[in-house]
């Protein structure tokens, strides 16, 4: 498997972390069999910068924008991009008829799939594993797998965009928006510029890169740059703000009027009308 690919075996291990506690926000009851000793060892060699309570709230956030917009706009097509070894195809509790697509790289998806062969979906779910390379053209994959375009789509894009140059986050949401009928949501996540360059995540970043997994794409506007990519931002958060907190997120959260910060954002949006 690739190097960034295993970095969703890190982010599954955090999962497993907290699946297992009393007040967990979500269970994932795959996570520590999908996360691997690769996984364990990744958390331990990717620590610090708060990743851990981070991903736990950005699973639950993603949860629970992804099941609102299936709910309110309709759509029984949800598509994962850059899926990892996400479970929500089995975990949350879709409408019956939900079509679920997982874009990943191919290498990925034979490793989820052949951990999770003997795991049937609810029925009347459907799933289909599509291996792509989201910095390419794969509109047609996903088509040729079974996906409308023509049906409004809720769509995922969790903890891929830092790991894209700038021109390939900007032509993967070109295609989003593309394939995107009216009443499409997108739910995702984004780090700003200093992220980057953390000095209090020198460790994290140094070893990603070490690993071949750089982190190269962060932007302090997700409103601005996802408008400029055609896509109108109807919520933005930071964890440990109101809507994305839960009551567990441990540290400040620093204003946004204050520039330069190392930070994440949640946000959801739709395809831009302008
Ligand atoms: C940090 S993991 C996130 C996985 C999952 N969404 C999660 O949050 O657990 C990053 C994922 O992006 C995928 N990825 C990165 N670059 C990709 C590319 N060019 N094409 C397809 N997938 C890619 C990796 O294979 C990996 O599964």
């Amino acid at each position: 498997m690739e190097a960034v690919s295993c970095t969703a075996q890190w982010t599954a291990a955090a999962r497993a972390l907290e699946s297992e506690r009393d007040d967990r926000l979500f269970d994932d009851p795959f996570a520590r069999t999908l996360a691997g000793d690769t996984g364990f060892a990744l958390l331990k060699r990717y620590t610090g910068a708060g990743t851990v309570p981070f991903l736990a709230l950005r699973t639950k956030y993603l949860d629970d924008q992804a099941l609102a917009a299936v709910e309110h706009s309709g759509a029984r097509q949800v598509v994962f991009v850059a899926a990892g070894m996400d479970t929500r195809a089995w975990r949350l509790p879709w409408p019956q008829d939900t079509v679920i697509y997982e874009l990943d790289r191919p290498a990925l998806l034979e490793a989820k799939n052949a951990q999770l062969v003997d795991v049937p979906l609810v029925a009347g779910r459907r799933r289909h594993a599509v291996a792509v390379d989201l910095a390419g053209d794969w509109a047609e994959s996903l088509t040729e797998a079974g996906f409308r375009p023509a049906e409004p789509t809720v769509w995922v894009m969790e903890g891929l965009l830092f790991f894209l140059p700038e021109a390939a986050v900007r032509q993967v949401l070109a295609t989003l928006l593309r394939l995107s009928a009216p009443g499409s949501v997108l739910a995702g996540d984004m780090a700003s510029r200093a992220s980057l360059t953390n000095p209090m995540a020198r460790g994290f970043l140094t070893a990603l890169r070490e690993d071949g997994a750089a982190w190269q794409f962060g932007h302090d506007e997700p409103e601005e740059f996802l408008r400029s990519c055609g896509w109108h931002t109807t919520k933005t958060l930071q964890p440990g703000e109101e809507g994305a907190s839960y009551g567990r997120w441990p540290y400040p959260v620093i204003a946004r009027k204050i520039r330069d910060i190392p930070r994440s954002f949640f946000f959801t949006a739709v395809p831009s009308t302008d």
